[in-house]
């Protein structure tokens, strides 16, 4: 004779049929109540009790009665309307036909050149300037956003859905959110797919008018299921001024347009060290306006270096204010941006 557990089990595998989801997805088994070896009581909660109940409870008859319960009194309820507001929302989500939001890959074949810096401080420079704005830490092994962005609301998970931290008025999602803190990430090339996969489609973002990626160095595996997995993605290549590291950062833009996607242009940062009036270009010069030609393309903006003031003394936040030098870059950044066409 089966349990308790082993008949909600077996009923966590029905689907509900209004929500076509499975009842441990929508949490719909309420109780279960063995009164005897013959006799069991099951009580769920469906979308709408009212529609196609004779067949739903015809099946579970059949499921359940065939370990020996020859009475199964079945009691449906309705799901409270939170829940489904919370499961309706989430099935529209970020990557359905009717989301108007506009996905940004911050990409670059080069590691260490700002890519998640650009990403973060782009974010919260859109959100200043009216748009909501997600950010999707793309980085499974090297996560870095949270760090970056400073304080943060927790996320949470609730009935399977995840929602999302906020900082800076950004809303975001990383591994930083997943794992114990210190322990690395240890999942081979599969897992990261299905990882970015749920942060898409499994979190509720909400109506936003961007969603930045911080794409991992290099064109690997995470590069390709972004392209697969949104196909309307447009990209930014970031690259250092020095031009051994452009024709490096430029594979990221080669890899782009073999898939199709938009290139919105180019952002060169660490361009220069500004002091006592004078501009040092220190690493180089010309990566930029270089890695735009090549990709035909357009250099966006040049990013000086330099760390956020305000942060000097607590190296916890990332973040430029808006009246540094390099607050203001990124204010015309995200303006450059606002003007630019999306296609779908
Ligand atoms: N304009 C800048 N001026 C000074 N330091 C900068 C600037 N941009 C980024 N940095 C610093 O450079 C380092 C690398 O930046 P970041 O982590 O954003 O690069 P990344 O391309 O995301 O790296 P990874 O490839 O490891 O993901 C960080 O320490 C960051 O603070
Ligand atoms: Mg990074």
């Amino acid at each position: 004779m089966l349990n308790e557990q082993q008949i909600t089990r077996l009923l966590y595998r029905l689907s509900d049929p209004v929500l076509e989801m499975t009842l441990e997805e929508t949490e719909g088994v309420l109780d279960i109540e063995i009164i005897s070896s013959e006799t069991v009581r099951i009580c769920l909660a469906l979308a709408d009790p009212e529609i196609a109940t004779a067949e739903f409870t015809k099946n579970i008859k059949e499921l359940i009665g065939q370990f020996g319960f020859a009475k199964i009194d079945i009691e449906l309820e309705y799901l409270p309307s939170e829940v489904i507001d919370r499961i309706y929302a989430l099935k529209d989500n970020i990557l359905s036909e009717t989301s108007q939001t506009k996905f940004i890959a911050v990409a670059s074949g080069k590691g260490g050149v700002g890519k998640s810096t650009i990403t973060a401080n782009l974010a919260v420079a859109l959100a200043q300037q009216g748009k909501k704005v997600g950010v999707l830490d793309a980085d499974i092994y090297g996560f870095s956003i949270p760090v970056l962005m400073g304080d943060m609301t927790a996320p949470k998970k609730e009935n399977g859905i995840i929602i999302p931290g906020i900082s800076n008025n950004v809303k975001v999602i990383s591994m930083d959110f997943f794992i114990n803190e210190g322990e690395p990430v240890i999942w081979r090339g599969p897992m990261l797919g299905k990882m970015i996969k749920m942060f898409l489609e499994d979190v509720q973002w909400g109506e936003l008018d961007y969603l930045l990626l911080d794409l991992p160095p290099g064109t690997g595996d995470v590069a390709l299921d972004i392209h697969t997995l949104i196909p309307a993605c447009h990209e930014i290549i970031v690259t250092t001024p020095h031009q051994a590291a452009a024709m490096v950062a430029i594979r990221a833009g080669y890899m782009a347009q073999k898939n199709n996607h938009t290139l919105l242009g180019v952002v060169e940062n660490m361009s220069y060290l500004a002091l006592n009036g004078e501009n040092y270009p220190v690493f180089g010069e010309g990566g930029g306006e270089k890695v735009a030609e090549m990709l035909e393309t357009e250099l966006l903006i040049q990013i000086p270096i330099s760390q956020p003031s305000k942060n000097k003394k607590q190296y916890t936040s990332a973040i430029y204010q808006k009246e540094e030098i390099i607050g203001q870059a990124y204010q015309v950044l995200a303006q450059k941006l606002s003007n630019l066409v999306f296609i779908k």
